[in-house]
């Protein structure tokens, strides 16, 4: 049950709401502290949040649902999307900013489903196949739009298994998908691979980037080899991109893109039968802001290329140090070959479950570890962990030995989540 609460009679003056605010946030988790390795914050530095926030504000009542009204919302959409379809390689491509990944990739599953409506037009039961390791949002949007997904068991490189993956299709398998990362792992699933055999079967092909999108252009400019995944790649038709990951854009905006301006007719919808008239959106909300836009669009013209390309060798430098020290602490190992800046690792002496506790008791926002594998998820999602990143090395070879020396208890009781735990109720 959820509580009634009596609602307010008075209203409180300015004062007074800044302080319950500022009090309600004490519990917050430090972020700007650097202490949430891996979850839920994105940071690259105080200068690109003031950039954001102050755009933010100046756009704070704009609504991206009339593009006529506010033009400059509509200058900023057509920049983001013209500048992701150059990065991502797209030749004759359309694109459109959504609130966040989830929404980038409901919107791609919805294109696909309605492009195989016509171009698969024998399929009666619409399935997608994805490798255990994608993100649960494939999910939701499939459960939104009628879509059966199967999940099959990934290699032992936490890559997919493309000998299982054939053998799960049938044929009203219309979607196939891959992550660039994975979430967990950090390992990119083979696109080009699944790609290519996705076009041979006339099957619609999605790249999940919303980690790696806005930082894998700026890592391969600086030399670092990342694993293909764009449109360079024949047969990826859509790509979901969150820049309010890597791009470091305020939260609410990621880019759902697709290969072919072609695609826009599945993707929109349109309704001609209400006493308004005609009633057109691209993407799945009515109303909604255009700050995020506006905040976007200010972040990534205030960095640019250079500014990006800065930003991802520092992120690139704190990765290197996880990857080399990590497994230098008795135990514990890093999974697989991360190819970009997420990663997980495991212990072969310890609980995971324990160290996550010790962590979170030395006062690192811990979310539970994931169970297959048994990991902890770290990413440099934030550069304020770049300045602590020593501290936490430290802090986990402390941990280590305690419960080596086995005279400690780390209460569990303090570990976060990854989604809303809560959101169930009772
Ligand atoms: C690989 C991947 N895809 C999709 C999402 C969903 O993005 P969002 O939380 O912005 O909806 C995430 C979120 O972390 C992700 O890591």
């Amino acid at each position: 049950m959820v509580n009634r609460i009596p609602f307010p009679q008075a209203g409180l003056d300015e004062p007074e709401i800044s302080s319950i605010m500022k009090l309600e946030s004490n519990a917050d988790v430090d972020w700007r502290g650097g202490r949430l390795p891996g979850f839920y914050v994105h940071f690259a530095n105080d200068e690109v949040d003031r950039v954001g926030k102050a755009a933010f504000e100046r756009f704070h009542a704009t609504n991206a649902l009339g593009p006529s009204a506010f033009p400059s919302i509509a200058k900023f959409k057509a920049d983001l999307v013209g500048w992701a379809l150059s990065l991502f390689h797209a030749e004759n491509g359309a694109a459109s900013v959504t609130s966040g990944g989830t929404e980038s990739i409901f919107i791609a599953l919805k294109t696909a489903r309605d492009w195989a409506k016509v171009n698969r037009p024998e399929v009666t039961r619409p399935r997608m196949v994805i490798s255990h390791s994608a993100h649960p949002s494939f999910d939701k949007a499939a459960n939104y739009l009628g879509l059966e997904v199967v999940r099959i068991k990934p290699r032992s490189d936490f890559r997919t298994d493309i000998d299982a993956l054939k053998s799960a299709l049938d044929d009203q398998t219309i979607i196939l998908a891959g992550s660039a990362p994975q979430f967990t792992i950090g390992v990119y699933d083979q696109i080009s691979e699944l790609a290519a055999f996705a076009e041979s079967r006339n099957i619609w092909f999605h790249t999940d980037a919303c980690i790696g999108g806005f930082l894998a252009p700026f890592a391969e400019q600086n030399g670092h080899q990342i694993p293909p995944w764009d449109f360079r790649v024949k047969g990826v038709k859509s790509i979901s991109a969150d820049l309010h990951k890597y791009g470091f854009a305020p939260k609410g905006a990621s880019i759902v893109a697709f290969s072919s301006a072609e695609y826009r007719k599945y993707q929109t919808f349109e309704f001609d039968n209400w006493s308004r008239g005609r009633y057109i959106t691209e993407t799945f909300a009515g109303t909604h802001s255009g700050a995020n836009i506006a905040a976007a669009w200010a972040v990534m013209r205030f960095l640019g290329n250079e500014g990006y390309c800065g930003i991802a060798e520092q992120i690139w430098r704190v990765r290197e140090k996880l990857i080399r020290e990590i497994p230098r602490i008795e135990g514990l190992f890093i999974y697989s070959n991360p190819e970009l800046t997420v990663m997980s690792y495991g212990s072969n002496t310890q609980n995971i479950n324990d160290i996550a506790a010790g962590l979170a008791q030395n006062g690192w926002y811990t979310v539970t570890p994931s169970p297959t594998p048994p990991a902890i998820n770290l990413g440099i999602i934030s550069l304020a962990f770049g300045e602590v990143v020593d501290e936490y090395l430290n802090d986990l070879r402390d941990i280590i030995a305690q419960l080596k020396a086995g005279d400690t208890f780390f209460d569990s009781s303090l570990l976060g989540s990854y989604g809303d735990q809560q959101a169930k109720g009772t």
